[in-house]
Formats: C-alpha cells, structure tokens, sequence
C-alpha cells in the first residue's frame, strides 16, 4: 500500500507539478552541481541512481528528475573537465507505461545533445528499485567490487519499497549520498493499521512497536516520525550528517520531509547553500526546526533561534574563530554560514560578545575571533 487506491502511477492526475515539487529539482539540480566536480575529482566512476524515476516529464512539460540531473551535468561549466570521468544513471521505475514515457524523454534528450559523451552512460530500468538495487549488489559481490560513490535520490508517492536495510547496503561507501522524500502524512495515517506492519518495518528498519517506543498521545507524531526515521538513517545507514527539511503548504501542515544523508561536512554545506536558494512561494515553504522552533527558509529568516544557539553553545568560550561558529550553525542548525554575520554584527554592537581583531583584520575576517560571556 502506501499509495492511493485506484489510482495507478501512470494516471496522468498524479503528473502536474506543483511549485514544491519544482523546487525540489531546483535543489537537485543546485546539489548536483556542486556534487558532480567534487566526486569526478576524486573517483573515475561516479553514479546517480534515481530510484522512482517518473515519467520523465510533467504534464505542463516541466522536467522530471532523470532530465534535470542529466542536464545539469552535461551544462555544467566543468563538464569539459569531468568529461574523461565515467557517470552511470540509473532511472529506476516500476511502471511500465512510466518508463516507456521516461525512456521516450531521454532518447530525445540524447539526440537533442547529439554527440553524447561516451562516458555518460544512462541505464532506465523498468524494475522496482528493492529488486534493481539487489541485484546491483548481487553483481558487485560476485565480481567483488565495490560500488562507485553513489547519489542515491529517492522519491516515491508512498512509503514502501525503500526498505532501510537495502539503503544501507547500497550506500555503505564512504562516499555515498541519499536524497529521500520520507512521506511522514502517509505514514502517521498508516503506521497503526493492520496489515501495514511489514511496510513500516521494512521503512523503519524496525518494528512499528520500536518505533511508536516513547511516544504519547499528546506529542507531535509526525515529529517523533521525522526523528526516528533521522536516527535510524544515522545509524543504521552510517550517515554522519542527517539533515530534515519539512515541506509545509499553505494550511501550514507538513506534506513530507526531504531527508540528506552524508559522511562529509562538505556535503552538508552544499545541500544547505541549495536549500536556502530555493525561492519559497506558490503556498509553500521549507522549514526546520531550532530548539523546538520552526525556522522558514525565506528570503529573510528569523535569526533570533540562531542568535540564542550561538549564545548558549559557546557560552563562556574564550577566542573562538568565526569560522567555528560557521560550521557550528552549518551542521547544528537549519542556518548556513552567511547568517553567522548578521547575528554576530549586533552582537559585537549590543557588547553582549567581544571581538578579537589582530591589526590590520576588517570586521570577522580569517583570524578574528570571539570572546563569548
Ligand atoms: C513521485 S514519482 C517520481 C517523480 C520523479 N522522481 C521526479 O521527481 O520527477 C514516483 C514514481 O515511482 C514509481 N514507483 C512506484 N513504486 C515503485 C517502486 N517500487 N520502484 C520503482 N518505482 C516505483 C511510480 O510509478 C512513480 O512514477
């Protein structure tokens, strides 16, 4: 289950693309451009592995997900340079009218960029993507090699077929990268129905009695969900950094949560740099929370939660580098680096903090640090 009755996959009612799901590719596209010239740098064979591919495009002709990766490749301005560099797509989709219309879409995307490098390679498969990703592995283990680094994106309707322990196996290279749309509405509704047990176990990577552990009925369930399903991608998956960004709508519920998982810092910064580009509108938003406050990403943030985490963090803290402050707000908070500033300007003003300038260093420059009370 985990998907509306009825209605297949295919139905084109299913295929409009509303402003959120296009800034969803609009993060793609802006993670990718930062992901493809730092994992071609260090790899010869790189892979982005779409596991619920689509139909290739929308019904108002915007690009779906395989289009919009591939495009941002090939128009990237160090393509020239990651051109000796192998990338292999994988499109994964279980529909075979889907695939057929995806396939369609990235035969005329081929010719449209005629000659196609040799080394991009684009696989559809017209496979759910539990059975496409076993047997990826399966053929690893009988050559005995190891995966390339991998972006894993995956973006189904419902809340089965993307079971935890097959998320961990296929991403258990250092370098590897998931991208999840984890579909908490669908899953707070279903979570406690008979005959869903299965699904959400298989999602979970643990019982639904471990995973409703500690909850009350007073408490924010969608919440614990996002929670549970964060830790169970750090641990279980072996992700270092987990961030969560809630998608809400105009009535102010959350419609799902866009989930990153990454061993590097780096990879942090990247999804946060594209996730604060993103232009909210259309009767949504993205957001996180602080100490239990939401934080919008909108043009202008409240800085007031960042304000009050630098304070309590470092508190008492004596010659702190700015650029520690930074990385604390980056992997801490839903904040990035170019908020630091702005708190700590007022800060310096207010003499709540005072600021360490070695002669000849302007404002919070490299070498300028910070005395906290
Ligand atoms: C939300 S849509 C994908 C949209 C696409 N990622 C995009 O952004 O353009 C989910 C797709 O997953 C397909 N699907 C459903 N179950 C699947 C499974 N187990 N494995 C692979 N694809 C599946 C559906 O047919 C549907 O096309």
């Amino acid at each position: 289950m985990g998907r509306t009755a009825m209605v297949s996959d295919s139905d084109t009612s299913k295929w409009d693309c509303p402003p959120h799901t296009k800034a969803k590719h609009d993060m793609l596209g802006r993670y990718l451009d930062g992901w493809f010239p730092i994992l071609s740098s260090w790899n010869g064979r790189v892979v982005f592995l779409d596991g619920f591919a689509g139909r290739g495009r929308y019904n108002d002709g915007a690009e779906g997900s395989p289009l919009v990766a591939l495009r941002h490749l090939l128009d990237h301005r160090y393509f020239p340079q990651m051109r000796h560099r192998e990338f292999v797509f994988y499109f994964v989709e279980a529909n075979r009218d889907n695939a057929e219309s995806l396939l369609k879409e990235v035969e005329a995307f081929k010719t449209e960029r005629a000659p196609w490098p040799a080394k991009v390679r684009v696989h559809v498969v017209n496979e759910k993507f539990d059975v496409t990703a076993n047997s990826i592995l399966d053929t690893l283990r009988e050559q005995k090699r190891n995966l390339a680094p991998t972006f894993a994106f995956v973006d189904p309707f419902g809340y089965s077929g993307l079971p935890m322990d097959l998320l961990a196996a296929l991403l258990s290279y250092p370098r590897s990268e998931l991208f999840v749309n984890f579909m908490v509405g669908h899953v707070q509704r279903f979570i406690t129905r008979d005959g869903q047990e299965n699904a959400m176990r298989s999602l979970f990577g643990m019982d639904v009695r471990d995973v409703l552990n500690g909850f009350s009925e007073e408490a924010d369930r969608v919440e614990h969900l996002r929670a549970v399903y964060g830790r169970q991608l750090q641990e279980r998956v072996g992700f270092d950094h987990v961030q969560s960004f809630a998608m809400l709508n105009s009535t102010g519920n959350i419609g799902y949560y866009l989930f990153h998982g990454t061993r590097h810092r780096a990879g942090v910064k990247l999804m946060k740099d594209a996730m604060w580009k993103i232009d909210p509108g259309g009767g949504f938003t993205f957001s996180d929370r602080l100490a239990g406050q939401d934080v919008l990403f909108t043009p202008e943030p409240d800085l007031r939660p960042l304000r009050a985490e630098i304070l309590r963090h470092f508190s008492g803290r004596q010659g702190v580098p700015v650029s520690e402050i930074e990385w604390h707000a980056i992997l801490y908070t839903p904040y990035r680096e170019t908020h630091v500033r702005p708190v700590l300007r007022p800060l310096e003003q207010d003499g709540v903090i005072a600021v360490r300038r070695p002669a000849g260093k302007r404002q919070f420059a490299d070498g300028v640090t910070i005395n906290f009370p």
